[in-house]
């Protein structure tokens, strides 16, 4: 059985530059987007899979499309919500659509909250 998507404005376009990091909270989810090259916007969990710190806090490579987490340097691609060090982990993405000039966050409607932890994601 599916499960509706419900549908969250988050930001304008306008205000969400290639290259950037937006930070939401979306309900119960704390929410990571990444404006990637040619037009491409990702959202994923916005806490690490390993101990919950913020990915946000972390430094982000634009060129590179990675983001290494502040807390114990694991390293993510951000194109692909995947684990790069360690590899056996991902993180948990959102669909995005853009409309009106806006960028939309889809979280499904089951009342979970939607975060992959480390050991739960392989
Ligand atoms: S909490 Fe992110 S690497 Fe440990």
């Amino acid at each position: 059985m599916s499960v509706d998507v419900e549908w969250h404005d988050v930001v304008a376009l306008a205000e969400f530059w290639e290259g950037e990091l937006y930070e939401a909270q979306l309900g119960g989810d704390h929410v990571l987007l990444v404006h990637l090259p040619s037009a491409l916007i990702k959202a994923y969990q916005g806490l690490c899979p390993h101990q919950e710190v913020l990915l946000a806090d972390g430094e982000w490579n634009e060129d590179a499309g990675t983001l290494m987490c502040s807390g114990h340097s694991w390293e993510f691609d951000m194109r692909t919500g995947q684990g790069l060090n360690p590899s056996g982990c991902r993180l948990y993405e959102f669909p995005v659509r853009v409309e009106d000039e806006r960028v939309l966050v889809g979280v499904p409607a089951d009342g979970q909250r939607h975060y992959l932890r480390a050991n739960e994601s392989e």
